[in-house]
């Protein structure tokens, strides 16, 4: 088969890690037969410094045309004194709503030879955890009405919640699935004893469960929910929760992992259409010196394969490749320890396209 993909690789460690990735996609085409065809398009500070826009007309065109796209990470302090509405960031916001992005799978898992990593105690962790945030991304907060008002005390800056049924079913659909296709236990995070948008959220929520009654759905305040993740992660297997929440939830959950630099994640929307990056950002102080983490990227491919075009086997090969890398006793700079091997990004590139 064949499949055209839109690249996006953005800003610091962005183009390197991407650059991982298409390497092992090229040989996974070698592998199995299918022709991976990239189209390289600017967003972020990379389109600031070259297009003058973070999010040019033309990159969405190409991704909206492309059979999926892929992303490195977006932003840098170069950038960070541009106005919310210019800043890198905005790129990210603006491509996932005009690509109908609304699902954030997020998953955050321990790899047996990284369980030193985690910085929670073995009695609790044992050596593995496996939990899968779905995180609502084109909604909330992030993308209601905001702007500065005269309020009762002066100047002041608003930014508004509000959530729609439609959009709390959308996600409460591919959160339920998610937990069907796995251990059928659903944490719905939300703040109902406060926001009305949160009380909206937990009524869809709860009558969506009767559909799906083999899902044991909790619901739970976010700030427990926060303490929850920490204290005792093992009860929770899917996660759901609205945009904001899931941010900040999904970066606990990666940290739990001891290493943001191998959890990818994919942003769905209908058709299983789809956008594809690691969870960690664009780390502007080792780009550029082959230090980066590509396996959050590499991963994030094997993820498109399953979501996006439903090769399970060809996602499952660029799986096992880097938990056999690993078991070799290979590391990034992020994540060596005693005992094992320091390799830079490109030697770890090279290594999960020879096991594979
Ligand atoms: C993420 C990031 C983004 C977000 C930023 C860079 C806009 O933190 O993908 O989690 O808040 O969604
Ligand atoms: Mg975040």
């Amino acid at each position: 088969m064949e499949f055209n993909l839109a690249v996006i690789k953005g800003d610091g460690i962005g183009p390197e890690v991407t650059a991982e990735a298409v390497k092992v996609l090229n040989k996974i085409g070698e592998k199995y037969s299918h022709t991976f065809k990239f189209a390289y398009v600017r967003a972020g500070g990379d389109a600031i410094d070259n297009c003058g826009e973070c999010l040019p007309k033309e990159t969405v065109q190409l991704c909206k045309n492309s059979d999926s796209v892929i992303l490195g990470a977006v932003g840098g302090p170069k950038w960070d004194n541009l106005p919310g509405d210019q800043r890198p960031e905005k790129a990210l916001l603006g491509i996932r709503e005009s690509l109908g992005l609304y699902a954030n799978l997020r998953p955050a898992i321990i790899h047996k030879a990284l369980s030193d990593a985690c910085p929670i105690k073995k009695e609790i962790i044992g050596d593995s955890l496996d939990i899968m945030v779905v995180r609502e991304l084109t909604g909330g907060i992030y993308f209601g009405e905001r702007g500065y008002r005269e309020g009762k005390y002066g100047n002041e800056a608003y930014d508004t919640e509000s959530y729609s049924e439609m959009e709390i079913r959308r996600i409460g659909k591919i959160a339920f699935e998610t937990a069907m296709a796995r251990n059928k236990k659903l944490a719905s995070i939300d703040k109902a004893n406060v926001l009305e948008s949160s009380r909206l959220w937990r009524k869809i929520i709860t009558e969506m469960s009767k559909d799906y009654p083999e899902v044991e759905v909790t619901h739970m305040y976010v700030d427990n929910a926060a303490m929850q993740l920490v204290r005792n992660p093992k009860q929770f297997d899917v996660i759901v929760t609205s945009n904001m929440f899931g941010d900040i939830l999904s970066d606990e959950a990666s940290q739990i992992t001891g290493s943001i630099g191998m959890l990818p994640s994919a942003s769905l929307g209908e058709n299983s259409f789809g956008m594809y990056e690691p969870i960690h950002g664009s780390a502007p102080d080792i780009a550029g010196k082959n230090m980066a983490n590509p396996i959050a990227t590499i991963l994030s491919m094997a993820m498109m394969l399953r979501y996006t075009f439903n090769l399970e086997e060809e996602a499952s090969a660029i799986e096992n490749a880097v938990t056999k890398v690993l078991d070799m006793g290979y590391r990034t700079p992020d994540i060596v320890s005693e005992g094992t091997k320091e390799v830079g990004t490109r030697q770890m590139g090279d290594l999960i396209v020879e096991a594979i």
